[in-house]
């Protein structure tokens, strides 16, 4: 039968009570009041004991099982205490990641294609995104009517003035900008985002990256032309790369062609990415049409020169093998940090 020194001993033994770790502190609480505990047998006890003695028992009993909760619950922050300082003062635990941030693909071929070309002498020129009539088509012998003015193609400001302002359609506009400013000899690649008025799809945007190339002197030729591309290209996508120049039409360039090079999938022997041709088409290309240097105040008669321009995008497809333009837009960090190892 329950006694009052019975809980009276409980009080003691509670009072008296430490704990070394936290292990200690849950054996208490099982041992007093767990299923089994001594408290629990004591409350299980309590509905036996004779009606005059409940009121007495009751309280005390109630005060015995606070107690016992307090105490607990008092042990067990005095080592939430300990466990918090200790990771703190951990050293071996291991270090948190610092993440790296990447380069953007765009960026990186961006930065090789200018490296490539300044070593052959080339030097960086840039210009406005929000370009007049004159610097994008005009001065570049584009003729009134030609389709490239037309609003389906290119992004006006103000269709209805005088002079259109515009969104460059090429960086080309640099290179009248800089013919304008320099005198021959001149040598400059023009890197920059252009304009579109395109859907977008895998294949277009209607914002993509330029670097387009301008070389003027006396005695400039078709062969320095293919040659500067060919040099440019076994940089680009290795020694064994091959070129092939098919005619084309640009209103600046005569004669014109478009570039393309050996698959550097298949080897030129021929698959999907080249469709089964052997050939990827990279860039225009052409002699600097007399107008345009003319447009710019720079005698034909004395000078010569070539002009390429290429689309950064598919550079980067090509050398990755990505299939969607739309990737390089979206910004999506899976993609990105597949260039992480990219220097
Ligand atoms: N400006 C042309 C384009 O945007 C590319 C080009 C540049 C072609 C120079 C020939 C010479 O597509």
């Amino acid at each position: 039968m329950m006694e009052k020194k019975d809980i009276e001993q409980l009080f003691d033994r509670i009072d008296k009570f430490t704990a070394d770790k936290l292990q200690d502190v849950e054996d208490l609480r099982v041992k007093l009041l767990g299923k089994k505990g001594e408290i629990t047998r004591l409350f299980d006890e309590f509905r036996t004991i004779q009606p005059e003695l409940k009121r007495e028992f009751g309280k005390h009993l109630n005060e015995l099982k606070t107690k016992a909760a307090e105490k607990i619950e008092s042990l067990r922050e005095s080592f939430a205490d300990i466990v918090e300082k200790d990771t703190l003062t951990d050293f071996t635990k291991p270090g948190d990641m610092f993440e790296l941030g990447t380069r953007h693909p765009i960026s990186i071929v961006r930065a090789e294609i200018l490296d490539i070309f300044s070593r052959f002498g080339f030097a960086v020129a840039e210009g406005p995104e929000i370009e007049d009539d004159w610097h994008v088509f005009s001065a570049l012998n584009f003729p009134p009517e030609h389709p490239a003015r037309d609003m389906q193609d290119t992004f006006f400001i103000n269709p209805e003035g005088d002079d259109p302002i515009l969104l460059r359609t090429h960086t080309s506009s640099v290179q009248v900008r800089t013919m304008e400013r320099q005198k021959p000899p001149i040598r400059v690649v023009c890197p920059g985002r252009v304009f579109r008025n395109e859907a977008i799809s895998a294949r277009a945007h209607c914002i993509f990256h330029q670097v387009e190339g301008l070389y003027i002197d006396k005695n400039v030729s078709f062969a320095d032309l293919k040659q500067a591309i060919l040099l440019f290209v076994q940089e680009m996508f290795g020694p064994q790369t091959q070129i092939r120049m098919r005619p084309s039409y640009f209103p600046f360039t005569e004669p014109s062609t478009e570039v393309d090079i050996s698959c550097n999938i298949c080897g030129g022997k021929g698959c999907n990415i080249c469709k089964g041709t052997g050939w990827l088409e990279i860039m225009g290309a052409g002699m600097v049409d007399p107008n345009v240097l003319e447009a710019s105040g720079i005698d034909s008669k004395e000078y010569t020169g070539f002009a390429f321009g290429m689309g950064i995008e598919r550079i980067a497809m090509l050398k990755w093998m990505v299939n969607d333009l739309r990737h390089y837009f979206e910004n999506d960090v899976r993609f990105l940090r597949e260039f992480q190892s990219v220097k």
